[in-house]
Protein backbone atom coordinates (compact mmCIF):
# COMPACT_ATOMS: atom_id res chain seq x y z
CA UNK A 1 0.00 0.00 0.00
CA UNK A 2 1.82 3.33 -1.05
CA UNK A 3 0.60 6.45 1.41
CA UNK A 4 -1.82 8.78 -0.35
CA UNK A 5 0.52 12.26 0.03
CA UNK A 6 -2.68 14.21 0.75
CA UNK A 7 -3.78 12.53 3.69
CA UNK A 8 -0.30 11.93 4.93
CA UNK A 9 0.73 15.28 5.17
CA UNK A 10 -2.72 16.87 5.95
CA UNK A 11 -1.33 19.14 8.82
CA UNK A 12 -2.71 17.86 12.35
CA UNK A 13 -3.25 21.06 14.00
CA UNK A 14 -4.25 25.00 13.15
CA UNK A 15 -0.64 26.20 13.41
CA UNK A 16 0.43 24.04 10.81
CA UNK A 17 -2.28 25.26 8.26
CA UNK A 18 -0.32 26.92 5.15
CA UNK A 19 -1.28 30.17 4.68
CA UNK A 20 -5.00 31.28 5.40
CA UNK A 21 -3.68 33.03 8.17
CA UNK A 22 -6.12 35.40 9.07
CA UNK A 23 -8.73 32.25 9.35
CA UNK A 24 -6.81 30.31 11.80
CA UNK A 25 -6.15 32.92 14.26
CA UNK A 26 -9.75 33.54 14.60
CA UNK A 27 -10.11 29.87 15.10
CA UNK A 28 -7.40 29.33 17.46
CA UNK A 29 -9.04 32.24 19.20
CA UNK A 30 -12.49 29.69 19.29
CA UNK A 31 -10.78 26.58 20.18
CA UNK A 32 -9.14 28.98 22.74
CA UNK A 33 -12.07 30.00 24.30
CA UNK A 34 -13.76 26.75 24.03
CA UNK A 35 -16.16 28.56 22.14
CA UNK A 36 -17.54 27.68 18.99
CA UNK A 37 -20.13 28.92 16.78
CA UNK A 38 -21.58 28.01 13.73
CA UNK A 39 -19.40 28.55 10.33
CA UNK A 40 -19.08 28.10 7.20
CA UNK A 41 -16.08 27.83 5.32
CA UNK A 42 -16.17 29.32 1.61
CA UNK A 43 -13.64 28.77 -1.33
CA UNK A 44 -12.22 27.24 -3.93
CA UNK A 45 -11.19 23.54 -3.84
CA UNK A 46 -7.62 22.50 -2.14
CA UNK A 47 -7.35 25.39 -0.01
CA UNK A 48 -7.37 24.02 3.53
CA UNK A 49 -11.30 24.17 4.38
CA UNK A 50 -11.85 20.62 5.29
CA UNK A 51 -7.98 20.32 6.69
CA UNK A 52 -8.99 23.25 8.82
CA UNK A 53 -11.92 21.81 9.98
CA UNK A 54 -10.20 18.69 10.98
CA UNK A 55 -7.26 20.28 12.75
CA UNK A 56 -9.86 22.83 14.70
CA UNK A 57 -11.52 19.81 16.14
CA UNK A 58 -8.25 17.89 17.07
CA UNK A 59 -7.01 21.12 18.42
CA UNK A 60 -10.37 21.55 20.59
CA UNK A 61 -10.71 17.91 21.43
CA UNK A 62 -7.61 16.06 21.74
CA UNK A 63 -7.17 12.47 21.59
CA UNK A 64 -11.43 12.41 22.08
CA UNK A 65 -11.78 14.11 18.26
CA UNK A 66 -13.35 11.42 16.63
CA UNK A 67 -15.94 10.96 19.23
CA UNK A 68 -16.82 14.73 18.79
CA UNK A 69 -16.81 15.28 14.85
CA UNK A 70 -18.42 14.00 12.04
CA UNK A 71 -17.45 14.86 8.16
CA UNK A 72 -20.70 13.77 5.85
CA UNK A 73 -21.45 14.94 2.57
CA UNK A 74 -24.37 17.37 2.14
CA UNK A 75 -25.12 16.52 -1.45
CA UNK A 76 -25.25 12.49 -0.40
CA UNK A 77 -27.18 11.39 -3.67
CA UNK A 78 -29.21 9.34 -1.51
CA UNK A 79 -31.04 13.06 -0.33
CA UNK A 80 -30.99 15.10 2.49
CA UNK A 81 -33.22 12.93 4.49
CA UNK A 82 -30.65 10.59 4.70
CA UNK A 83 -27.90 13.11 5.69
CA UNK A 84 -29.95 14.35 8.23
CA UNK A 85 -30.39 11.03 9.70
CA UNK A 86 -27.33 10.80 10.00
CA UNK A 87 -26.84 13.85 11.93
CA UNK A 88 -29.51 12.77 13.99
CA UNK A 89 -27.72 9.77 14.87
CA UNK A 90 -24.70 11.54 15.55
CA UNK A 91 -26.23 14.44 17.62
CA UNK A 92 -28.80 12.07 19.78
CA UNK A 93 -25.72 10.13 21.45
CA UNK A 94 -24.13 12.28 24.47
CA UNK A 95 -20.65 13.55 24.35
CA UNK A 96 -18.56 12.16 27.12
CA UNK A 97 -15.79 15.17 27.22
CA UNK A 98 -17.20 18.27 25.38
CA UNK A 99 -20.33 20.36 26.12
CA UNK A 100 -21.17 19.79 22.02
CA UNK A 101 -20.00 17.98 18.67
CA UNK A 102 -19.09 19.51 15.68
CA UNK A 103 -20.55 18.62 12.09
CA UNK A 104 -19.04 19.55 9.10
CA UNK A 105 -20.68 18.99 6.30
CA UNK A 106 -18.91 19.31 3.07
CA UNK A 107 -20.32 20.33 -0.47
CA UNK A 108 -23.45 22.40 0.90
CA UNK A 109 -23.55 24.57 -1.74
CA UNK A 110 -25.03 21.01 -3.86
CA UNK A 111 -28.29 21.20 -1.88
CA UNK A 112 -31.36 22.65 -3.45
CA UNK A 113 -32.99 25.81 -1.55
CA UNK A 114 -35.98 23.36 -0.37
CA UNK A 115 -33.18 21.28 1.06
CA UNK A 116 -31.06 23.56 2.76
CA UNK A 117 -34.55 24.80 4.52
CA UNK A 118 -34.38 20.97 6.08
CA UNK A 119 -31.02 21.40 6.60
CA UNK A 120 -31.38 24.98 8.68
CA UNK A 121 -34.25 23.11 10.90
CA UNK A 122 -32.08 20.14 11.59
CA UNK A 123 -29.37 22.97 12.58
CA UNK A 124 -31.70 24.49 14.93
CA UNK A 125 -32.75 21.31 16.57
CA UNK A 126 -29.26 20.61 17.57
CA UNK A 127 -27.99 23.55 18.20
CA UNK A 128 -27.97 23.01 21.80
CA UNK A 129 -25.16 20.15 21.68
CA UNK A 130 -24.05 20.63 17.99
CA UNK A 131 -21.61 23.06 15.80
CA UNK A 132 -22.48 23.05 12.14
CA UNK A 133 -19.39 23.95 9.77
CA UNK A 134 -20.55 23.99 6.33
CA UNK A 135 -17.94 24.15 3.37
CA UNK A 136 -19.01 25.55 0.14
CA UNK A 137 -17.12 26.87 -2.80
CA UNK A 138 -19.84 29.78 -3.44
CA UNK A 139 -21.46 31.51 -0.13
CA UNK A 140 -24.13 32.83 -2.78
CA UNK A 141 -25.54 29.67 -3.40
CA UNK A 142 -26.25 28.96 0.56
CA UNK A 143 -29.47 30.72 1.36
CA UNK A 144 -29.96 33.83 3.96
CA UNK A 145 -31.23 32.11 7.57
CA UNK A 146 -28.71 29.92 7.08
CA UNK A 147 -26.03 32.34 5.87
CA UNK A 148 -27.06 34.69 8.73
CA UNK A 149 -26.44 31.73 11.64
CA UNK A 150 -23.20 31.03 10.71
CA UNK A 151 -19.13 33.21 11.33
CA UNK A 152 -18.32 33.28 7.44
CA UNK A 153 -14.99 32.10 6.66
CA UNK A 154 -13.48 33.42 3.47
CA UNK A 155 -10.73 30.64 1.68
CA UNK A 156 -8.43 31.91 -0.52
CA UNK A 157 -6.50 30.16 -3.14
CA UNK A 158 -3.17 29.67 -1.71
CA UNK A 159 -0.13 32.36 -2.87
CA UNK A 160 2.65 31.45 -4.57
CA UNK A 161 5.34 32.05 -1.63
CA UNK A 162 3.55 30.21 0.63
CA UNK A 163 2.98 27.03 -2.46
CA UNK A 164 6.55 27.23 -3.14
CA UNK A 165 7.50 26.72 1.04
CA UNK A 166 5.41 24.01 0.86
CA UNK A 167 6.63 22.19 -2.10
CA UNK A 168 9.89 22.23 -0.56
CA UNK A 169 8.86 21.38 2.54
CA UNK A 170 7.14 17.97 0.57
CA UNK A 171 10.80 17.72 -1.40
CA UNK A 172 12.67 17.38 2.06
CA UNK A 173 10.07 15.12 3.89
CA UNK A 174 9.41 12.62 1.23
CA UNK A 175 13.03 13.01 -0.15
CA UNK A 176 12.94 14.53 -3.89
CA UNK A 177 14.57 17.27 -5.95
CA UNK A 178 12.45 19.41 -8.14
CA UNK A 179 13.99 21.76 -10.55
CA UNK A 180 13.25 25.50 -10.80
CA UNK A 181 11.33 25.66 -13.75
CA UNK A 182 9.02 22.20 -12.66
CA UNK A 183 8.24 23.92 -9.66
CA UNK A 184 7.38 27.19 -11.59
CA UNK A 185 5.05 24.58 -13.88
CA UNK A 186 3.32 23.22 -10.58
CA UNK A 187 2.63 26.80 -9.49
CA UNK A 188 1.24 27.37 -12.84
CA UNK A 189 -0.96 24.20 -13.55
CA UNK A 190 -2.09 23.67 -9.45
CA UNK A 191 -3.52 27.71 -9.48
CA UNK A 192 -3.04 27.55 -5.69
CA UNK A 193 -4.95 24.26 -4.98
CA UNK A 194 -2.93 22.62 -3.01
CA UNK A 195 -4.84 19.17 -2.88
CA UNK A 196 -3.61 19.51 -6.79
CA UNK A 197 -0.19 20.35 -5.83
CA UNK A 198 0.23 17.12 -3.52
CA UNK A 199 -1.40 14.93 -6.25
CA UNK A 200 1.10 16.03 -9.42
CA UNK A 201 4.05 15.96 -6.87
CA UNK A 202 3.20 12.51 -5.56
CA UNK A 203 2.65 10.69 -9.00
CA UNK A 204 5.84 12.67 -10.57
CA UNK A 205 8.16 11.73 -8.10
CA UNK A 206 7.59 7.66 -8.48
CA UNK A 207 10.49 6.06 -9.52
CA UNK A 208 11.92 9.51 -9.98
CA UNK A 209 13.88 11.61 -7.49
CA UNK A 210 14.69 14.38 -9.55
CA UNK A 211 11.57 16.28 -11.03
CA UNK A 212 11.63 18.51 -14.42
CA UNK A 213 9.86 20.43 -15.84
CA UNK A 214 8.34 17.80 -18.26
CA UNK A 215 8.14 15.85 -15.55
CA UNK A 216 5.05 17.84 -14.21
CA UNK A 217 3.19 18.94 -17.71
CA UNK A 218 3.58 15.32 -17.76
CA UNK A 219 1.73 14.29 -14.36
CA UNK A 220 -0.71 17.37 -14.96
CA UNK A 221 -2.80 16.64 -17.81
CA UNK A 222 -1.93 20.20 -19.05
CA UNK A 223 -0.27 21.73 -21.69
CA UNK A 224 2.48 23.60 -21.39
CA UNK A 225 2.41 27.70 -22.28
CA UNK A 226 4.89 27.57 -25.40
CA UNK A 227 2.77 24.29 -26.44
CA UNK A 228 -0.40 26.26 -26.41
CA UNK A 229 1.29 29.62 -27.92
CA UNK A 230 2.24 27.41 -30.79
CA UNK A 231 -0.85 25.81 -31.54
CA UNK A 232 -2.80 28.93 -31.26
CA UNK A 233 -0.83 31.01 -33.48
CA UNK A 234 -0.67 28.89 -36.08
CA UNK A 235 -4.59 28.73 -36.05
CA UNK A 236 -4.96 32.09 -36.05
CA UNK A 237 -2.58 32.31 -39.33
CA UNK A 238 -4.94 30.17 -40.58
CA UNK A 239 -2.72 26.80 -40.74
CA UNK A 240 -5.32 24.97 -39.23
CA UNK A 241 -4.15 21.31 -40.49
CA UNK A 242 -1.08 21.93 -38.71
CA UNK A 243 -2.35 23.26 -35.07
CA UNK A 244 -4.71 20.49 -35.20
CA UNK A 245 -2.21 17.62 -35.87
CA UNK A 246 0.05 19.31 -33.51
CA UNK A 247 -2.64 19.13 -30.55
CA UNK A 248 -3.72 15.65 -31.48
CA UNK A 249 -0.34 14.10 -31.06
CA UNK A 250 0.33 16.04 -27.99
CA UNK A 251 -3.65 14.97 -26.77
CA UNK A 252 -2.63 11.44 -27.65
CA UNK A 253 0.97 11.73 -26.33
CA UNK A 254 0.04 12.87 -22.72
CA UNK A 255 -3.79 11.13 -22.26
CA UNK A 256 -5.56 14.91 -22.33
CA UNK A 257 -9.22 15.10 -22.83
CA UNK A 258 -10.69 18.43 -24.26
CA UNK A 259 -11.47 19.43 -20.92
CA UNK A 260 -7.71 19.38 -19.87
CA UNK A 261 -6.84 21.22 -23.55
CA UNK A 262 -9.50 23.48 -22.64
CA UNK A 263 -8.52 24.23 -18.89
CA UNK A 264 -5.22 24.75 -20.10
CA UNK A 265 -5.28 27.43 -22.72
CA UNK A 266 -7.93 28.86 -20.12
CA UNK A 267 -5.04 29.50 -17.81
CA UNK A 268 -2.94 30.66 -20.53
CA UNK A 269 -5.13 32.84 -22.36
CA UNK A 270 -3.47 36.47 -21.16
CA UNK A 271 -0.24 35.50 -21.47
CA UNK A 272 -0.21 34.79 -24.90
CA UNK A 273 0.81 37.02 -27.71
CA UNK A 274 -2.12 38.15 -28.98
CA UNK A 275 -4.62 41.01 -29.22
CA UNK A 276 -6.39 41.66 -26.29
CA UNK A 277 -9.90 41.25 -28.96
CA UNK A 278 -8.18 38.09 -29.85
CA UNK A 279 -8.34 36.59 -26.39
CA UNK A 280 -11.66 37.82 -25.90
CA UNK A 281 -13.08 35.89 -28.51
CA UNK A 282 -11.13 32.45 -27.93
CA UNK A 283 -12.44 33.03 -24.08
CA UNK A 284 -15.90 33.39 -25.42
CA UNK A 285 -15.46 30.48 -27.62
CA UNK A 286 -13.86 28.19 -24.80
CA UNK A 287 -16.71 28.71 -22.55
CA UNK A 288 -19.03 27.38 -25.67
CA UNK A 289 -16.74 24.38 -25.94
CA UNK A 290 -16.70 23.61 -22.55
CA UNK A 291 -20.13 23.76 -22.67
CA UNK A 292 -20.67 21.70 -25.25
CA UNK A 293 -18.17 18.85 -24.11
CA UNK A 294 -20.02 18.73 -20.48
CA UNK A 295 -23.24 17.95 -22.64
CA UNK A 296 -22.05 14.90 -24.03
CA UNK A 297 -20.37 16.17 -27.03
CA UNK A 298 -17.10 14.23 -28.80
CA UNK A 299 -14.30 15.84 -27.28
CA UNK A 300 -11.70 15.51 -30.04
CA UNK A 301 -14.52 16.77 -32.87
CA UNK A 302 -15.13 19.59 -30.66
CA UNK A 303 -11.70 20.83 -30.23
CA UNK A 304 -11.13 19.89 -33.55
CA UNK A 305 -13.88 22.88 -34.01
CA UNK A 306 -12.85 25.07 -31.86
CA UNK A 307 -9.56 25.29 -33.54
CA UNK A 308 -11.40 25.76 -36.80
CA UNK A 309 -13.11 28.76 -35.60
CA UNK A 310 -9.74 29.87 -34.15
CA UNK A 311 -8.36 29.55 -37.45
CA UNK A 312 -11.12 31.80 -38.59
CA UNK A 313 -11.03 34.64 -36.32
CA UNK A 314 -8.41 36.52 -38.16
CA UNK A 315 -10.09 36.52 -41.69
CA UNK A 316 -13.16 38.37 -39.97
N1 LIG B 1 -4.08 25.52 3.68
C1 LIG B 1 -3.52 24.29 3.60
N2 LIG B 1 -2.45 23.97 4.36
C2 LIG B 1 -1.86 22.76 4.25
N3 LIG B 1 -2.28 21.79 3.43
C3 LIG B 1 -3.34 22.04 2.65
C4 LIG B 1 -4.01 23.29 2.70
N4 LIG B 1 -5.02 23.28 1.81
C5 LIG B 1 -4.98 22.08 1.24
N5 LIG B 1 -3.97 21.31 1.73
C6 LIG B 1 -3.59 19.97 1.26
O1 LIG B 1 -4.52 19.59 0.25
C7 LIG B 1 -5.34 18.50 0.70
C8 LIG B 1 -6.79 18.85 0.46
O2 LIG B 1 -7.15 19.93 1.28
P1 LIG B 1 -8.63 20.11 1.84
O3 LIG B 1 -8.55 20.80 3.14
O4 LIG B 1 -9.34 18.81 1.81
O5 LIG B 1 -9.22 21.10 0.73
P2 LIG B 1 -10.70 21.66 0.58
O6 LIG B 1 -10.57 23.15 0.71
O7 LIG B 1 -11.11 21.25 -0.81
O8 LIG B 1 -11.55 21.04 1.65
C9 LIG B 1 -5.00 18.32 2.18
O9 LIG B 1 -4.96 16.98 2.54
C10 LIG B 1 -3.63 18.91 2.32
O10 LIG B 1 -2.66 17.93 2.00
MG1 LIG C 1 -12.94 19.45 1.34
Amino acid sequence: MIDVWTEKHRPDTLSEVVGQDKITERLQAFVNEDSIPHMMFAGPAGTGKTTSAVALAKDLYGDDWRQNFMETNASDERGIDVVREKIKDFARTKSMNADYKIIFLDEADALTSDAQQALRRTMEQFSDNCRFILSCNYSSKIIDPIQSRCAVFRFNRLEEGDVKDYITRLGKEEDFKISKDAIDAVMRVSEGDLRRVTNILQTASINNDEIGEEDIYGVAASLRPEEINEILEKSLKGDFIEAREELADLMIDRGLDGQDVISSIHREIFELDISDEGKLEIMEKLGEFEFRISEGGSSDIQIEALLAQISNLEEQ
